[in-house]
């Protein structure tokens, strides 16, 4: 028997907003029959305010409960307030699902991006997902590629056991189990690239030094001035400008810019300019 918190059972209990809205302005679904759960979530506007919500759902009482709270989460949210809302929110609203009923509060996430996608368009609700086509992965409970990879990213997934607990994927013939462990390896691998080792003063400066001699420097000497990498303070890059640079106030403050804008893309996106 599943651990239910009590908002969990009294949602299931007492569904709130069950039923359909004749002339919804969004409609969205996820899941199906075929799959063992279901819901189909109807939307009512006022602008970009979401003035009524109602849901018809076919599955176990988490499924129900999830369909419920969520409701109760978006009426009276903008739309741009809705989108920001995840499965782990509405899992963490009825006070916690068990880990195997967490593909419940999935779903309820799925059916709110489904009527999202067709007020904001489908590229810009799965911003930050694998840009490829999206594919089956699961074909026992029809789970695609990015479904996955959104339920690892948003709940920090690390094994197949839990993208079966979040997704059902992986759940009957275990087939696609290889494909969803070569998803979380992918996911992680490009995680852990985005965390750049430290970088040490010495490095930095030896790092200043070179951009400046080999990229900046012969730019500014074709209009005849240079310059010169004097000191790293902090954030601050010490320059001298030299030659034709020197005179001018407006030419200064250009090559400023210019050096600053290289240095900010080459080396770090705080570095400062002063010119000395
Ligand atoms: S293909 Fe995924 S469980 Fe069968």
């Amino acid at each position: 028997m599943w651990d239910y918190s009590e908002k969990v059972l009294d949602h299931y209990r007492n569904p709130r907003n069950v039923g359909k809205i004749d002339n919804a302005d969004l409609i969205g679904e996820a899941g199906s029959l075929a799959c063992g759960d279901s819901l189909k979530l109807y939307l009512k506007l006022d602008g970009k305010k979401i003035v009524d919500a109602k849901f018809q759902t076919f599955g176990c009482g988490s499924a129900v409960a999830s369909s419920s709270i969520l409701t109760e989460m978006i009426i009276g949210k903008t739309l741009d307030e809705a989108k920001q809302i995840t499965n782990k929110d509405i899992a963490e609203e009825l006070g916690g699902l068990p880990q195997e009923k967490m593909h419940c509060s999935v779903m309820g996430h799925e059916a709110l991006e489904d009527a999202l996608k067709k007020y904001y368009g489908e590229d810009n609700i799965q911003e930050d997902l694998p840009q490829s086509a999206d594919k089956i992965v699961c074909t026992c409970f029809n789970v695609t590629e990015n479904q996955i990879w959104e339920a690892i990213k948003v709940n920090n997934l690390k094994t197949v056991e839990e993208v079966t607990n979040y997704t059902k994927a992986g759940g009957a013939c275990g087939r696609c189990k290889g494909t969803i462990q070569d998803l979380i390896d992918t996911y992680y691998k490009a995680e852990n690239k985005t965390e750049e080792a430290p970088v040490t003063a010495t490095q930095k400066i030896l790092k200043i030094s070179k951009v400046i001699d080999q990229q900046i420097s012969p730019e500014l000497q074709k209009d005849g001035g240079d310059i010169e990498f004097v000191d790293l303070e902090g954030n601050k890059v010490k320059v001298r400008l030299t030659g034709m640079c020197q005179g001018c106030k407006n030419a200064q403050m250009t090559i400023k810019s210019f050096v600053e804008s290289i240095l900010k893309d080459k080396v770090d996106s705080s570095l400062e300019v002063e010119q000395i």
